[in-house]
């Protein structure tokens, strides 16, 4: 069947699948992407798996109607809770030729090359730690190894208000690592398993034990995007290619582009939508 190409779909709960779109378009800078934040409903982090599911698949669903055939949940939280509901249920049903990849199966190829001690902890929201999806997949890829699983309620709620770079952050980022390393001071590796942590990644860096390396996904997931689309020449052919960025939000518009164009580095104009 001939397709139509469209943009590639980029999916989070708000403002943290920027981090992966940034890294993205530095992987993969000629194709078109389509950045739907649900900022009027996150954080997800904290909520239960069948309203996530069902956030989830509006979104996508949302993003299929507007012609992308690749959706990329940018959003840890959603990956763990609905991404496989969404491949086993809804794709095959409506979209058999759509196709919709999550963050947490490459990041955790990933952090095998990275750990000498084989201790890894894990920083994610209440949703990802109680789903244990990394846990899941650590145990199926490198059994040897021992992972802390952490949760941060507060670090969604600060970069959403706007308070990431604020000295009240300082406090919760101190406490959660403080806590994760006093669990396991053998970790060596500390994954940011959620895609808005980066934000706050130059206060996590002040309070991270010396010798202890901090993981973001972003650049992770630009080049396993990449390497699925060299395997997948299909689908590539089904991703239109003019280097552009679409924004779109479920809060108001100039809230969204404000604190976006902080996160991109680069001024960012958004439209409201309604999921
Ligand atoms: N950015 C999301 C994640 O990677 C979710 C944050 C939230 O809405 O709680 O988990």
């Amino acid at each position: 069947m001939e397709h139509t190409a469209g943009k590639i779909g980029v999916f989070d709960s708000g403002y943290g699948g920027l981090t992966i779109l940034k890294e993205m378009r530095r992987a993969l800078p000629d194709y078109d992407y389509l950045y739907v934040g649900d900022n009027a409903r996150a954080p997800y982090g904290t909520r239960s798996f069948d309203v996530v599911f069902d956030f989830t698949r509006q979104a996508v669903e949302e993003l299929f109607r507007r012609g992308c055939h690749l959706v990329i949940l940018a959003c840890n939280t959603a990956s763990a809770k609905a991404l496989r509901s969404i491949q086993q249920h809804v794709l095959p049903v409506g979209y058999p030729d759509r196709r919709v990849l999550g963050v947490i199966r490459p990041t955790v190829e990933a952090v095998g090359e990275i750990t000498r001690t084989r201790h890894i902890g894990l920083l994610a929201t209440p949703g990802t730690v109680r789903s244990h999806s990394y846990r899941m997949e650590i145990e199926k890829l490198y059994p040897e190894m021992k992972i802390t699983e952490t949760a941060c309620p507060m670090w969604v709620p600060l970069i959403e208000e706007g308070e990431a770079y604020g000295d009240g952050a300082d406090y919760f980022v101190k406490k959660y690592i403080d806590a994760i390393m006093t669990e396991d001071p053998e970790i060596d590796t500390l994954l940011l398993g959620c895609t808005h942590y980066p934000i706050l990644l130059p206060k996590i860096e002040k309070y991270v034990p010396e010798g202890v390396r901090v993981i973001a996904q972003g650049g992770i997931v630009g080049d396993s995007l990449a390497d699925y689309l060299r395997r997948h020449p299909e689908m590539d052919a089904r991703c239109s290619k003019n280097g552009t960025v679409e924004f779109l939000t479920t809060e108001n518009a100039a809230i969204f582009d404000r604190l976006a164009s902080l996160f991109m580095e680069t001024p960012v104009e958004s439209t409201r939508i309604t999921l």
